[in-house]
């Protein structure tokens, strides 16, 4: 990883990395991507990788859309900024508030805008809780999230995260939350437990939690359809319907958290769509502008719109917003990135290699260093064990899995270890199937490497 360019030694000197340890940063520099082209991107000695991992599982129109380019450009000349605050507004960020509506789930009918998922689920928090002291209940503003979740980093969203690594040494979780068990079958089902029998077991939980907070305390619970950074872990069967009930039942706004699921990438438009959510409130960020630009958005339905509206007439002003939410070179990204998706027949194409995609991820599960095979749409993951029939893991410390995304980078393929001695593929939408096989073939390299290096 480390070079000795002028551009490494700068950033070993200069630059604060995110989720980065620093020692061993300052010490071996970074890893410099100067150029994209397709599913490509290049480091900065020209070495070539297929981006498995669709950067931080963003750029889902791969790194060279000109049309991106061209409609960055055009806003630039025609207005660079302006904002949206009191009632101003601008052709792109009202043009991208409809198109995002027309296409969310049913029952969602307004944008609001951020410049990131963080900000998109503080936002989330900040509407739930409105909407309770709207309706009277002030009291309820704990958040019901689930352990392993990622929900991003600032304060309020940080604290849902449900992942020691974004806790630690920040005191966090700083806002009231309860973290429930992550409904990851392979590892928390019971031996012999049917999908149902535990499902049944996680909406006791929840029942049992909401009994002994109180319902009149909790404001929302908060989801993503498939849990992305905690290690592409798929909900079990008619498990999103049976805890919506329950919420349902207590007045507990239920927020997706689309920022990873949201546009194709489980091969539905939402992972709302595909796991049978009905969102009160909704967030979105990353293939929302296929990361060309900083952009997120919160959307709520109608029964949050409106006590919204109320509590706001009520109070002077909806008193929340950022200076660069809705900003027009960022809208006119989204808008352009949308248009694409609808042109080019995204949906359709993720659900044309998807089989391929999912064939070659479980063609994995015959190795013998991988516990289970799991994917959905285009997002997909190995779960690594040292023993596949007691599903032991391997000690921490040997880093199995970053392990193997090394042994893949070798190879030139990115992607990604996650928690759980996981490898998440996450590649941009728009890959082909002969893609798909150069991906596959280099992490199964990877995978042979790395047993051939364990000791016998
Ligand atoms: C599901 C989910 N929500 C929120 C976030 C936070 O987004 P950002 O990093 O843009 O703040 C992420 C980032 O990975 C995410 O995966």
């Amino acid at each position: 990883m480390s070079t000795d360019s002028a551009l490494a030694h700068s950033d070993k000197q200069y630059s604060l990395h995110p989720y980065t340890p620093l020692k061993a940063h300052r010490e071996n520099g970074p890893f410099v991507i100067s150029r994209g082209d397709g599913v490509y991107v290049y480091d900065d000695t020209g070495k070539r990788y297929l981006e498995g991992m669709a950067g931080l599982w963003c750029t889902s129109l791969g790194f060279s859309e000109q049309r991106l380019v061209d409609a960055a450009t055009r806003q630039l000349k025609d207005l660079p900024y302006s904002h949206l605050f009191a009632h101003r507004s601008t052709p792109p960020a009202i043009e991208l508030a409809e198109a995002l509506v027309s296409m969310a789930p049913e029952g969602i009918e307004r944008a609001f805008f951020t410049n990131s998922g963080s900000e998109a689920v503080d936002s989330a928090i900040k509407f739930a809780w409105y909407y309770h002291e709207a309706r009277g209940n002030p009291t309820k503003k704990t958040m019901l999230a689930r352990k392993r979740a990622y929900h991003g980093v600032t304060i309020a969203a940080g604290s849902l995260t449900g992942l020691p690594y974004a806790h630690d040494g920040f005191g966090l979780p700083a806002i009231p939350v309860e973290h429930l068990s992550t409904p990851h079958a392979y590892r928390e089902a019971h031996d012999n437990e049917s999908d149902d029998a535990f499902v049944s077991r996680l909406v006791a939980e929840l029942e049992t939690t909401i009994e002994r907070l109180g319902a009149d305390t909790i404001a929302a619970f908060i989801a993503e359809p498939v849990m992305g950074a905690g290690g592409v872990l798929l909900p079990p069967d008619g498990y999103f319907p049976r805890v919506q009930a329950v919420l349902d039942k207590h007045d507990i706004l239920f927020i997706a958290d689309e920022v990873i699921c949201g546009f194709a990438r489980t091969g539905n438009w939402w992972g709302s769509d595909t796991y049978d959510i009905r969102p009160d409130i909704m967030t979105s960020a990353k293939q929302l502008s296929s990361a060309y630009q900083p952009i997120g958005a919160t959307l709520v339905n109608a029964r949050v719109y409106d006590a919204l509206e109320e509590q706001s007439t009520r109070l002077g002003t909806f008193g929340t917003g950022f200076t660069y939410g809705g900003h027009p070179v960022a809208a006119a990204v989204a808008l352009e990135t949308l248009r694409i998706y609808h042109d080019d027949g995204i949906l359709e194409h993720v659900q044309t290699v998807s089989p391929r995609f999912l064939e070659r991820v479980q063609a994995l599960q015959n190795h013998p260093l991988v516990g289970q095979a799991r994917g959905v749409g285009l997002i997909g993951a190995i779960e690594l064990v040292a023993d596949k029939s007691t599903r032991a893991p391997f000690p921490a410390e040997q880093k199995i899995a970053m392990a193997v995304a090394n042994a893949a980078k070798e190879h030139g393929v990115i992607v990604r270890p996650v928690p759980g001695d996981t490898v998440a593929f996450c590649p941009p939408l728009i890959i082909g199937e002969d893609a798909i096989d150069e991906m596959f073939d280099a992490v199964g390299q990877a995978l042979n490497d790395v047993l051939a290096e364990l000791p016998h």
